[in-house]
């Protein structure tokens, strides 16, 4: 195959970025200091950044209210230094969907989304009952990159629903990568190239 230059300063270069991204994609929940307003973030930008201690990053826009990487989550997470990462399956694509098409700041994304707050036990920020893994992370330290703030997490607590993990093993239904949202999927979907 001939290769042809990729323009790095061209309109396509938002689509570079989308394949580079690792595939799985998440909901992230938030609350702010007197927990009146709760966040929920649609996130793909997330990987684990350490084993030992276990760390992880997500990468959120900080962009101001009304560009494009505008997200109402980050302030929240400024603020709290914490949030909740949950694992969805399949089952949530429309609930992903809304919660990252729409700001925490005008619409309540539990109930426009269908999804149920569960209290957490080591940040203050709700999970969301329906992911099948919701793990409290507070934020050790936040770097500004570009249009997105990079948050390295340390998980403090995490649940699971009680047949992910049957006998030592990694049950099919969360682990077969058919049952997880993948970016690649909701580009396809969403017609999003
Ligand atoms: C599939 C998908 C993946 C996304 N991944 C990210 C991401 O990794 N980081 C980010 O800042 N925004 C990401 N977004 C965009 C936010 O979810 C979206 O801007 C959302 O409306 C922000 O909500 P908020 O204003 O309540 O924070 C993604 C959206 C979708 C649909």
């Amino acid at each position: 195959m001939e290769k042809i230059e990729f323009d790095l300063n061209g309109p396509d270069v938002m689509k570079l970025s989308w394949l580079l991204s690792n595939g799985q994609v998440f909901m992230l929940s938030c609350t702010n200091a007197e927990k009146t307003v709760n966040g929920i973030i649609t996130v793909c930008w997330i990987t684990p950044t350490s084993h030992n201690p276990l760390l992880l990053s997500v990468s959120i826009g900080n962009g101001e209210e009304g560009t494009e990487a505008y997200r109402f989550c980050h302030s929240l997470i400024i603020e709290t230094k914490e949030f909740g990462l949950n694992i969805p399956t399949t089952e949530l694509t429309e609930a992903i969907f809304k919660v990252g098409t729409t700001h925490s700041n005008e619409v309540n994304k539990y109930a426009e989304a269908g999804l149920t707050p569960l209290p957490g036990k080591k940040i203050n920020a709700p999970l969301i009952a329906e992911c099948f893994m919701n793990i409290e992370c507070k934020v050790i330290v936040n770097y500004i990159t570009g249009d997105h703030t990079v948050f390295v997490a340390k998980p403090v607590a995490a649940f699971m629903n009680e047949d992910m993990i049957v006998n030592g093993k990694f049950s099919d239904k969360y682990h077969d990568k058919k049952n997880q949202v993948q970016i690649c999927d909701l580009i396809t979907m969403w017609n999003m190239w």
